[in-house]
């Protein structure tokens, strides 16, 4: 038995519009109708929240924003507020992804304003963390980690480990096919719990659940979840087929 209950959330980035998401929406609510000991999150683009969110209401299925800003609103074209992506019916909201990183610039600092936004509203982050090929192959993976998690987390008190989620997506793994081995993250994972537990303190640190992104599939995801510091996944390719993503979600809740 795992001691923290597993969350799995499909990240579908910029896929989907509002139709086809909620046609997908409809086959997972029918599809996860008896999965109570996962909790599951898809984050679909913002136009499709609320429709999503209509036909997931009722369902034990959570909806999460892709992003936010740190801003409660204002004339700030392009963005979207924590009020916004909580009237919508969101429960979560991802932070800090690699492509928000890597693909838009965003830095830690920005990330820290983000999370504590969040927080400060009652949404959970699923802040994201994680070394590129490169800085892994420089030996680099715990000093970027470490940095990525002190700087974004600064300041931030949690009372309840369920406040916040935090995702490990080795940037060299996300969409490439190409997953961390079981080992390689569950390394990484312990880390990161160590790291929240100076952060935080040793129970919060214990209880704080930590997802693995990176190509997960069916083919993998009961051996990642197997290991003890793997409390879940965050599926970007293979959440946005309903039938691939009940099969990680069901394969990981036998684990
Ligand atoms: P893939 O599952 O497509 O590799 O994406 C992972 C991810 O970025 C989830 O946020």
């Amino acid at each position: 038995m795992k001691k923290r209950k597993l969350i799995i959330g499909g990240n579908w980035k910029m896929y989907k519009t509002p139709s086809e998401a909620i046609h997908v929406a409809k086959a997972l609510k029918v599809k996860l109708i008896n999965v109570a000991n996962v909790d599951v999150v898809i984050c679909p683009p913002f136009p499709a929240l609320v429709p999503v969110n209509e036909i997931l209401k009722e369902s034990n299925i959570k909806i999460g924003g892709q992003n936010l800003y740190w801003q409660d609103e204002g004339a700030f074209t392009g963005e979207v507020s924590a009020k916004m992506l909580l009237d919508a019916g969101c429960q979560y909201v991802v932070i800090g992804h690699s492509e928000r990183r890597h693909v838009f610039g965003e830095k830690n600092n920005e990330i820290n304003q983000k999370v504590k936004k969040a927080l400060e509203n009652g949404l959970i982050p699923m802040f994201c963390v994680g070394e590129t090929l490169e800085e892994r192959q420089n030996g680099l993976t715990e000093k970027v980690v470490e940095e990525q998690i002190r700087e974004g987390l600064s300041g931030i008190e949690i009372k309840d480990a369920s406040d916040l989620v935090v995702a490990y997506e080795p940037v060299w793994a996300i969409g490439t096919g190409e997953t961390a081995t079981p080992d390689q993250a569950e390394e990484v994972h312990r880390y990161i719990r160590e790291l929240l537990s100076g952060l935080f303190s040793l129970s919060l640190g214990n209880q704080i659940r930590i997802q693995y992104g990176g190509s997960v599939k069916p083919s993998n995801a009961a051996e990642l979840m197997s290991r003890e510091n793997i409390d879940g996944a965050l599926v970007g390719g293979a959440s946005l087929d309903a039938d691939s993503f009940t099969e990680i979600i069901k394969l990981s809740a036998s684990v």
